[in-house]
């Protein structure tokens, strides 16, 4: 069965030597060595000032939510994970959901402003398969509204655009390092910020809200990465340029025989890729399901993501393009060890079942 995506493991041999390194040190977990080497490391290849790790995507929108939102609601996109919108929930602030762009499928600054009210605790967008939003206008309606702006950059691993990490731009930049991201510590997070201040009140939100002097001050909870996560993360750290480069050339071969015959989405400009999804957009739901279907006789297995749109989840109305994009797309296998030979026999079967 090829699924959406694979894990990656590092060489052995590198990541015995960390594990060697937990059993001399016998430090596992509360900020340890392993934890700083690699926040170090990530900062440095990233170029982001502050790298705070934790234990997941999840914990790290919930802790940058806790950060920088008052109580009230935060503006989302309904395109998303579920994790986006449960995390809102989570930290007991209601998302408000706003339709996104049909062209780049990140949510559309223009329809923001009609939802912002004297409640607005944040704006949170995603950047969609790792497709940086309009930054600038985002950061015209922080400064105009005086409202933070967290990014869920859980797609963006290595991603730049002008010139820069696009962890860099907002509040607080967040993202997932999940097994099935193209860098990963098995469960993971990052929380990214060019503020010190706020980097040093994150570091204590994610230590139950433990100050310098010991005294407790909430919020709080238990966000921290362990060891053996930081492990695997800096036995992978040598491959990442390598991951990238053999999923360039999976999503070259994807799209070369794909490009004449579906949409694709629009690319934000000046922007890198990683390559982390190969999302096509197909002309009909019922076209969609057929490709699915003919896939999977194959043991071939996309994946409607994101499939429903996360308004649903709450009985909120369907967002026009938001719900539209929805029923048409799927992601395509794509991991650093697929061999090129299932992309060439992925893209027959589909291109037979169109037969356009
Ligand atoms: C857009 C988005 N946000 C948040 C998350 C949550 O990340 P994690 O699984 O590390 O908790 C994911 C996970 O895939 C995601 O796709």
């Amino acid at each position: 069965m090829i699924n959406v995506h694979k894990p990656i493991l590092p060489d052995r041999a590198i990541l015995d030597q960390y594990i060697d390194r937990i059993y001399d040190s016998n430090w596992l977990t509360n900020n340890g060595p392993l934890v700083q080497e690699l926040e170090q490391k990530l900062s440095a290849f990233l170029g982001c000032k502050n790298v705070i790790l934790v234990s997941s995507g999840t914990s790290a929108l919930e802790v940058a939510i806790q950060a920088v939102a008052k109580e009230g609601e935060i503006i989302t996109s309904p395109f998303s994970f579920a994790a986006t919108s449960q995390a809102i929930e989570f930290t007991g602030r209601k998302p408000v959901f706003s339709d996104i762009c049909r062209k780049t499928f990140n949510l559309d600054p223009q329809l923001i402003e009609q939802k912002i009210n004297e409640n607005t605790a944040a704006i949170l967008p995603v950047h969609v398969y790792g497709n940086p939003c309009d930054l600038n206008k985002f950061a015209d309606l922080s400064e105009l509204f005086n409202i933070p702006i967290i990014y869920d950059a859980a797609h963006c691993f290595g991603i730049k655009t002008q010139n820069q990490s696009v962890f860099n731009f907002g509040s607080i930049s967040v993202t997932s390092l999940h097994a099935t991201k193209l860098f990963h510590t098995i469960e993971g997070g990052a929380l990214f910020t060019n503020d010190d201040e706020l980097a040093s009140k994150i570091r204590k939100i994610i230590n139950f809200g433990i100050q310098s002097n010991g005294t407790i001050k909430g919020p709080g909870t238990n966000a921290k990465m362990n060891e053996f996560e930081a492990a695997m993360g800096l036995a992978l750290f040598p491959k990442i340029n390598e991951i990238i480069n053999l999923r360039r050339t999976l999503w070259q071969a994807y799209y070369d025989r794909l490009k004449s015959f579906f949409d694709f989405q629009e690319w934000s400009p000046n922007t890198t890729q990683n390559f982390s999804y190969f999302p096509i957009l197909c002309q009909t739901e019922k076209e969609l399901l057929n490709i699915i279907s003919a896939l999977e006789k194959e043991s071939i297995v996309p994946r409607r993501y994101f499939y429903p749109t996360l308004n649903t989840i709450y009985n909120k109305p369907a967002l026009e393009h938001s719900d539209d994009i929805s029923r048409r797309i799927m992601c395509l296998p794509i991991f650093p060890t697929l061999d090129l030979k299932v992309v060439i026999k992925a893209t027959d079967i589909i291109l037979k079942t169109i037969n356009r």
